[in-house]
C-alpha cells in the first residue's frame, strides 16, 4: 500500500535503529511508519523540515513526543480498536497462568522434576467466581471485562472518569474507588494508557492493599508499574502472584525478577497474533498514506496540527 502510493525506505532487516541512525533515514523523508519501540523525540522529528507525518504502530504512543510533533505541524496516528480484543484475550492468558501457575509448572516437566501425582503439586488459585479489579475501562477493560463474566466474576473498576451508568450495566461492572479496588480485588489488572500521572501508578502502597492471595496482571505499559517495588513484593509474597508483559525499561527487567517463580513473563505480545498484527500494520500504512497525500488520516492523535 505504502509502495504503491509513495517511494519508501524500508528497515527489512527488522532491527531496531539508534538515533543516529534513525536521524539519518528521516532526513529528507516526509512520512515515518515507525514501531513502539522507536523513540521519536523532538531531534528525530526536527531532521526532515518537511516531515508531516509520524504513524506509529501501536495503540500506544509514548514513545512519540506527541507535543513537539504538534508545535512543528506534523501528525501523528496510531492504531486503536483492532487489538482490543487480542490484547484482552493475552490478558487473560496472563492471568490464567498466574493464578494457575502455569509457567511454572510447565518449567518444572521441562526440568525433569514430575516423578509422579501430588495431591498439593503446583495448586494456585481458583479464578471462577473471584473479584477482578479492572484500572482503566477503555476499549481494552471493557473487553476483559466481557470475558470476566463468563468466569462468574464480580468485576470492580476504576478509572479517572465513571463509566455512563449504560455502559456499567452492559458490562456488569461496578465503579469502586482505587484503593478499594486494591484491597478487595483477587485480580488487578491495568489497561490505562502511561501518562506523566500514571507512572508507578502502582508502586508500594498498592502493592501493599492488595491481598496476599491477589495477583497483579499488566498488558499495558511498563513503566505505570514500580518494577522494583514489585519484585519485592513477589518475593516477600505480599501477594501471589503477577503476569507481565511489559517493564520499565524493555527488553531490561529489574534485578531478581527474572528469578522469582511467582510472575509470568511475556515479551510484549499482547497484540500478537498474526491477524491484528497484520491489522495494525494496514492501519498505520493507511494513516500515513492518507497524510501524504494530503488528507485527514483516520487515527490522528493531535487533531489540533490540522486546525
Ligand atoms: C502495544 O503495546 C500497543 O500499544 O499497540
Amino acid at each position: 500500500m505504502v509502495l504503491a502510493a509513495c517511494d519508501a525506505e524500508v528497515n527489512a532487516a527488522d532491527s531496531h535503529l539508534s538515533q543516529a541512525a534513525l536521524i539519518d533515514k528521516v532526513t529528507g523523508k516526509d512520512g515515518l511508519l515507525c514501531l513502539l519501540t522507536d523513540d521519536i523525540n523532538d531531534a528525530i522529528l526536527g531532521a526532515s523540515p518537511q516531515l508531516k507525518v509520524v504513524a506509529n504502530v501501536a495503540v500506544g504512543y509514548n514513545n512519540i513526543d506527541v507535543q513537539a510533533a504538534t508545535r512543528r505541524k506534523i501528525i501523528v496516528t496510531n492504531t486503536p480498536g483492532v487489538l482490543d480484543d487480542t490484547t484482552a484475550d493475552f490478558t487473560w492468558c496472563l492471568l490464567l497462568a498466574s493464578a494457575r501457575r502455569l509457567a511454572e509448572a510447565e518449567r518444572y516437566i521441562r526440568e525433569g522434576k514430575y516423578t509422579g501425582w501430588g495431591i498439593m503439586l503446583l495448586c494456585g488459585e481458583d479464578i471462577f467466581g473471584k473479584t477482578i479489579g479492572i484500572c482503566g475501562l477503555g476499549r481494552i477493560g471493557r473487553g476483559v471485562a466481557k470475558r470476566a463474566r463468563g468466569f462468574e466474576m464480580r468485576i470492580l473498576y476504576t478509572d479517572a472518569v465513571r463509566a455512563p451508568a449504560e455502559v456499567e450495566g452492559e458490562f456488569g461492572v461496578q465503579f469502586v474507588e482505587k484503593e478499594t479496588l486494591f484491597r478487595e480485588a483477587d485480580f488487578v489488572t491495568l489497561h490505562i494508557p502511561l501518562l506523566p500521572e500514571t507512572h508507578h501508578y502502582v508502586s508500594v502502597k498498592e502493592l501493599k492493599l492488595m491481598k496476599k492471595t491477589a495477583h497483579l496482571i499488566n498488558a499495558s505499559r511498563g513503566p505505570v508499574v514500580d518494577e522494583k517495588a514489585l519484585v519485592q513484593a513477589l518475593r516477600e509474597r505480599w501477594i501471589a502472584g503477577a503476569g507481565l508483559d511489559v517493564y520499565e525499561q524493555e527488553p531490561l527487567m529489574a534485578a531478581g525478577l527474572t528469578e522469582l517463580d511467582n510472575v509470568t513473563l511475556a515479551p510484549h505480545i499482547a497484540s500478537a497474533s498474526v491477524e491484528t498484527r497484520m491489522k495494525m500494520a494496514v492501519m498505520a500504512a493507511t494513516n500515513l498514506v492518507e497524510a501524504l497525500q494530503g488528507r485527514r488520516p483516520p487515527n490522528i492523535v493531535n487533531p489540533e496540527v490540522l486546525a
